[in-house]
């Protein structure tokens, strides 16, 4: 990377991840050409528009598209620095799978040249950055790579993670940390200086394997801290208790922080990366691998307490209220709110309305199970049991005297001033169950 002109960037992957990446570096005065395996996205993205759903990326890809900055391709071309973004799910067994990254090296080894930077972001298992390297290695044997010559290297290595939240996605790609981990320190300084072109927060540098590990450990962090909350309402909902008051009053010790339960761990961060660490230390995590177990376990936990509100009330009308991962999002990948819903559509056919302003239609598995999507005001009017799946804004605000009445069973605890509503039927199990 030539340090008097902005460098020529290639990035491979252009979801979630790499297309707001590719964007914002295009912003920043880069030229870079966007590779995916998929046609409908490199055509979409060339005409400006974009296959996603992220807060203001429609407006950005179009600028820099139309300013000729950005462009997208299905083969990877010569360029300064390669940034890989491509999927790294997880297989069978939770072992991880990074064909997806491999098969993207790949692709770049052939375009190498000297003084090239090749930047792994996607979540990784320790050690994937020097995989890449024997790749390219192997791939090219004339270009000397970090930390199998004891001359200066050709091209640079390096892995850094990302952090960002959708819906914040650009915000937080140019505002957060990173910590960027080189194979070598030379290989750290030489990414460090491309992301200092479009990042202000501040950049760390650190070894490759530090960094992938950093990455892991965030996400770990975030489901054992999870999983606490969830056992601790499932503990409550036994001993007949307000997990939500518990949590309150606990939260006032000035060193206690619990987090809020819910119906389980969704997307494809939090509820994956900690089986890297798993799989990678299967003896030394246990508690990694419980908290995944007990956040997964919260889910039937969940889909059993509904579908005994159920049936206790067989001529209740239900709403599920969300299917989406986590709030104000469209994401419902391994979303457990959809599980739950899906569950109570396959038992309880029409007698379940979905409500998910965040969804133009149900997703497929709804289909012929006689569910329904409503809105919230026909759910409001409609509906004698309300599950609350998802703590969409639009749910939260729903005033008590719409509620009154209502049997509730709120999963993420938005209406704390439920139990003031008396209950249609006075009966319920509860008038406002928790946990
Ligand atoms: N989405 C997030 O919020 C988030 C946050 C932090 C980290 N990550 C990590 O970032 C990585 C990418 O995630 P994402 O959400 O952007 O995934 P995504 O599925 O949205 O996008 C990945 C893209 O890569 C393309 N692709 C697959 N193989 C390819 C190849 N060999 N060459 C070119 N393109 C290829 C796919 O067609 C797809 O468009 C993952 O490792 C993920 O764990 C994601």
């Amino acid at each position: 990377m030539k340090s008097d002109k902005k460098p020529d960037v290639c990035v491979v992957g252009l979801g979630y991840i790499g297309l707001p990446t590719a964007a914002i570096v295009a912003r920043s005065g880069c030229r870079v050409q966007g590779v995916d395996v998929t046609q409908g996205v490199v055509d979409t993205i060339n005409r400006g528009e974009i296959h996603i759903e992220e807060v203001d990326l429609d407006g950005l890809v179009h600028a820099v598209v139309k300013r000729g900055l950005l462009s997208a391709s299905l083969t990877v071309a010569a360029a300064d620095v390669f940034v890989i973004a491509v999927p790294t799910p997880f297989g069978p067994n939770h072992e991880p799978d990074i064909s997806y990254v491999l098969s993207a090296a790949r692709s770049v080894a052939p375009v190498l040249k000297p003084g090239d930077v090749v930047i792994l972001e996607s979540t990784s298992p320790v050690g994937t950055t020097e995989q890449i390297r024997d790749l390219i290695a192997e791939a090219r044997p004339d270009l000397r790579v970090p930390g199998l010559t004891r001359e200066t290297p050709d091209v640079s290595i390096a892995y850094c993670p990302e952090r960002v939240l959708p819906g914040r996605i650009l915000h937080e790609l140019t505002e957060n940390d990173r910590s960027i981990g080189g194979i070598t320190p030379r290989c750290a300084r030489k990414a460090l200086a491309f992301y200092k072109l479009f990042v202000r927060g501040t950049c760390v540098a650190t070894d490759a394997r530090s960094a992938e590990m950093t990455k892991l450990v965030e996400n770990a962090y975030r489901d054992v801290n999870i999983a606490f909350a969830n056992e601790l309402s499932i503990i409550s909902d036994k001993m007949g208790l307000d997990v939500w008051e518990v949590i309150r009053l606990a939260n006032r010790h000035p060193r206690v922080n619990i987090l809020s339960p819910g119906p389980g761990v969704g997307g494809h961060c939090i509820a994956v990366d900690p089986w890297f660490i798993v799989a990678s230390a299967p003896q030394e995590s246990p508690l990694i691998r419980t908290a995944r177990g007990v956040n997964d376990g919260k889910i039937h936990h969940v889909i059993a307490k509904a579908d005994a509100l159920i049936t206790a009330h067989p001529d209740a009308r239900v709403a599920c209220l969300g299917l989406a991962f986590k709030a104000n999002i469209d994401d419902f990948r391994e979303s457990p709110a959809r599980l739950v819903a899906a569950t109570l559509a396959r038992k309880y056919g029409s007698r379940i309305s979905i409500v998910e302003p965040f969804a133009a239609e149900l997703p497929r598995e709804f289909s012929g199970t006689g569910a329904i999507p409503i809105d919230l005001d026909e759910a409001l009017e409609d509906c004698d049991i309300l599950v609350v799946l998802v703590d969409h804004d639009i749910f939260k605000v729903v005033p008590l005297a719409e509620r009154a009445g209502k049997i509730v069973y709120d999963t993420r605890g938005i209406w704390p001033d439920q139990h003031k509503a008396g209950a249609a039927d006075s009966a319920a199990e509860g008038l406002r169950l928790v946990g």
